[in-house]
């Protein structure tokens, strides 16, 4: 027995293994339940006592050589490059699912791609600024109610530092360290202390604009809107303009444009008006190019600004204003955008 042990140990030692079909074979001829290392294991209660001790080691070498050589070779063959294993280089990659835009950051892109068209750059400001720059140099009255608490979240009352409650604030900054001509449109969030609802929202994004140079006038202004508006809404879109109140201009005016749902002739989106109102505008009050250190009698300018959340509303018909807030990717899925 001892002889037959030796043999099988050199035999298994001479096996050549170079494919998993050989590694196959040499696992069934050896380490199968009727392999011979199992067979040797069988005939062993035959083995006369005085001898258990020597061949039970011997089998023991056997087996443990068997195994080891088999789970080296293994290890090799699952490895390597080559065979049925092998990584295949021509299979598609595994694509990255692209994600989609915001549709506030879609509507916003439109917007400032519509207005850099025409020539305006983009400049943004901080959404933390203080009471000069979103009313005072605005020609806000001191007693006015948008400084009140109630409208405006302040961080230091007493040294009047507040979350901005509209980007106007940017063309005060834009008209304190550029002479004209300016054209530019400044995109961002604003704050108010409102409660949240289907319709308003403490937190939101407007674009403001503004053109200061010789000569510019509610003409202008009107054809750049317009322009903008056929841009945004389609061709066939008309516009109307307002009279209206704001301190920083002067005149000024609120434009609606045609519902582009029903074409004017009156829904429920347009509350069978057939018109929506987009956004507030006029002609820069003298006072505000004054406070900003523009000369007022060289100079003339028109501003407007609008709600980035309106536009978006209008456009993809979203009625409740807390889903662009929410993050629900159910929600946020269904915007492709080219931008
Ligand atoms: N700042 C105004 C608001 O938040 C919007 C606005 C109205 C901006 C008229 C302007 C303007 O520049 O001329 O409601």
């Amino acid at each position: 027995m001892i002889d037959k042990i030796k043999e099988l140990l050199k035999e298994t030692e001479a096996f050549s293994i170079k494919t998993g079909e050989e590694l196959e074979q040499f696992r069934l001829k050896y380490l199968s339940k009727k392999g011979e290392v199992s067979l040797l294991f069988n005939d062993f209660k035959n083995v006369p006592a005085e001898l258990k001790k020597e061949v039970g080691l011997e089998i023991n070498k056997l087996k443990q050589f068997a195994q080891e050589k088999f789970d080296s070779f293994k290890e090799q063959l699952d490895d390597a490059p080559t065979g049925t294993n092998s990584l295949d280089l021509t299979r598609p990659g595994e694509p990255l699912e692209l994600g989609s835009r915001h549709p506030i950051s879609i509507v916003r892109n439109e917007i400032i791609g519509i207005f850099s068209r025409l020539g305006f750059t983009v400049a943004e400001g901080p959404e933390i600024e203080d009471d000069w720059h979103v009313f005072s140099a605005l020609n806000f009255p001191p007693e006015h109610p948008a400084r009140d608490m109630q409208d405006t979240f302040f961080i230091d009352k007493e040294n009047e530092i507040l979350l901005r409650t509209h980007t106007s604030s940017v063309q005060v900054r834009m008209m304190e360290k550029t002479q004209p001509p300016i054209r530019s449109i400044f995109p961002g969030r604003v704050f108010r202390n409102e409660a949240i609802s289907y319709r308003a929202h403490c937190i939101f994004h407007q674009v403001e604009g503004l053109y200061v140079d010789e000569n510019v006038s509610f003409a202008d202004l009107k054809q750049t809107l317009l322009h903008f508006a056929k841009e945004m809404f389609g061709e066939k879109t008309q516009i109307r303009l307002r009279p209206s109140y704001f301190p920083f201009t002067e005149p000024s005016a609120e434009m609606d444009v045609s519902c582009s749902i029903c074409g004017g002739k009156g829904c429920n989106v347009c509350k069978q008006t057939g018109w929506l109102e987009i956004l507030g505008c006029g002609m820069v009050d003298p006072n505000v190019l004054e406070s900003c250190g523009i000369d007022s009698e060289k100079y003339t300018g028109f501003a407007f600004g609008m709600g980035i959340e309106r536009i978006a509303m209008l456009k993809y018909q979203v009625k409740d204003l807390r889903l662009y807030f929410e993050n629900d990717v159910r929600f946020l899925r269904q915007f492709k955008a080219a931008y």
